[in-house]
């Protein structure tokens, strides 16, 4: 049985992650900040929560007390605000969890990961092109990918392989902030805003978190050990 850490796992992607990887039989651990989120999601599967901030060293170090096959670096978020908006703390909030956080829970993992390993970051649309809305979101998840792909060419010999995961707006908590925020700005209701969202992704949809939880599986499978190094855009075309 493969032990499997996604960080971030007590909602939205992560989540759909966790589970979707305990029903296939492995055993699997979620961190987060909040208990209440966390054991919502483990409650009926065989899932053990385990409280950790991806932004403190001593808490992530701490979650790697025996090595883990699968390590799926999925805590992120961010708020939005152009790059003249984006105060210093705002900026280094944001850098902290999506990109540090990432930085953190890779280097734990592979102090002890051995080969067959998998290394999975939930990065974005937003690692992979601009986005004036959320200059230090997309900087942070830019910062994911060149992190990933730098593990990769380290690991490559070792069996393990890294690679990203890059959805586009997804249904989830951190999507319905960005419709909750249209809605007010532009004096919307809830399907037009939801349809300005889904308007970026030219299937004119979101993906769904099962979608999502579908590919990091298949990244953390034998079949896929020769993806490493990969950002792969989930998106429906939208890059
Ligand atoms: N939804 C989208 O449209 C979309 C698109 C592309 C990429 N993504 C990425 O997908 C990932 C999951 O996001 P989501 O959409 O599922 O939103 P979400 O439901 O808000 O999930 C974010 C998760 O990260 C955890 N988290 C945040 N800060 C943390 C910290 N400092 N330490 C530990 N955990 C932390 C949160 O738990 P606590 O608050 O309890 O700590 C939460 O469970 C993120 O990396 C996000 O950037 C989302």
């Amino acid at each position: 049985m493969r032990r499997v850490l996604v960080t971030g796992g007590g909602t939205g992607i992560g989540r759909a992650i966790a589970h979707a990887f305990a029903d296939a039989g492995d055993a699997v651990t979620i961190t987060g900040r909040r208990s209440d989120m966390l054991e919502d999601a483990s409650a009926g599967r065989s899932i053990i929560w385990q409280t950790a901030d991806v932004t403190k060293e001593p808490e992530v170090e701490a979650l790697f007390d025996a090595p883990y096959d699968v390590v799926i670096a999925n805590a992120g978020g961010g708020s939005s605000g152009k790059v003249l908006k984006t105060s210093l703390a705002s900026w280094e909030k944001t850098l902290s969890v999506n990109l540090t956080g990432t930085f953190l829970t890779f280097r734990a993992a592979l102090n002890t990961m051995g080969a067959g390993g998998r290394l999975i970051a939930i990065a974005s649309t937003a690692a992979l092109k601009g986005n004036a809305s959320v200059p230090a979101y997309s900087a942070a998840k830019h910062g994911v990918v060149g992190l990933v792909r730098s593990i990769a060419l380290d690991v490559a010999k070792s069996g393990i392989t890294c690679n990203a995961i890059c959805p586009g707006f997804t249904d989830t908590a951190l999507a319905d902030e960005a419709i909750s925020g249209l809605m007010k700005r532009f004096d919307m209701n809830r399907a037009e805003a939801t349809t300005m969202v889904a308007s970026g992704n030219p299937q004119a949809r979101l993906i769904d978190p099962s979608e999502v939880a579908a590919t990091a599986l298949f990244l953390a499978s034998k079949q896929a050990a020769a993806i490493n190094g990969h950002a792969l855009s989930m998106s429906g075309g939208e890059i």
